[in-house]
């Protein structure tokens, strides 16, 4: 049986259109019984944020849950305590330098993860540059999205490289792994993956498609019907 990865953001990805939600569990549930397909959910939220959204859309319980931006794996039920890699991460230190920044409000305490440090931040790119420029020391990454949230993180943490820590797991062919998303934290998966950019996707994420030598695919539906459009487009469904 040749195994498919399919990877998905939560928020305005799989869930933003409950109709079409349900329409792709049933195609997933399908696909796990034909071609050994595995789910993975991988979102911004916390576990707590995503224990809530999985109740209220009773969501399919993935065979993956990578949660907190990537910095966070869970694989059947099971939290991977061999990630993240993250050498000299020290949140007292990054606050400590970001206290500069009165407009940076912190998130709130479920948000604030072993290793996330998130704020809102309303639309300012110029200062999301001077923030990168004041943590240029530190090993982390700044990614800011959808106007409003300000996560950082530990270097090389990201969705891309949980989606690609599970791949190596599970021995999945990178030819077989697709990756959903709508806004700027999703741009490491879909970077690397058969990527699936659902067709209500946020600005700075199709600025990044339109910078790509190879533009990723763009579907014209929204939410999981976007999905759903992607997955017909790569062939894995008729
Ligand atoms: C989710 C998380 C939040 C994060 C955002 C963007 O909304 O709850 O902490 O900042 O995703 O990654
Ligand atoms: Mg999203």
């Amino acid at each position: 049986m040749s195994e498919i990865l399919l990877a998905t953001d939560l928020d305005e990805t799989l869930v933003g259109d409950d109709k079409a939600t349900y329409e792709l569990n049933e195609i997933i549930i399908a696909l796990k019984a034909t071609k050994g397909l595995k789910l993975a959910y991988v979102t911004g939220r916390s576990p707590e944020l995503y224990a809530q959204l999985q109740e209220q859309k009773s969501l399919l319980i993935p065979d993956a849950l990578v949660t907190a931006v990537g910095s966070e794996i869970n694989v059947n039920g099971e939290k991977q305590t061999d990630w993240p890699i993250a050498p000299g991460w020290d949140i007292a230190v990054l606050k400590q330098l970001l206290s500069l920044y009165p407009d940076l409000q912190l998130q709130p305490p479920t948000e604030q993860r072993q290793h996330k440090l998130s704020f809102l931040l309303n639309q300012n790119p110029a200062l999301v540059n001077e923030i990168r420029n004041q943590l240029a020391e530190q090993p982390v990454d700044v990614i800011y999205s959808m106007g409003q949230y300000l996560d950082i993180l530990p270097k090389g943490v990201n969705k891309g490289s949980a989606l690609i820590y599970l791949v190596l797991k599970w021995g999945i062919s990178p030819n077989n792994v697709y990756a959903c998303g709508d806004s700027g934290n999703d741009i490491s998966m879909l970077a690397c993956s058969r990527p699936i950019v659902v067709g209500n996707a946020r600005s700075e994420l199709l600025r990044w498609a339109d910078s790509q030598p190879q533009r990723p695919f763009v579907a014209q539906a929204s939410y999981a019907n976007g999905i759903i459009e992607g997955l017909k487009h790569y062939q894995v469904v008729q």
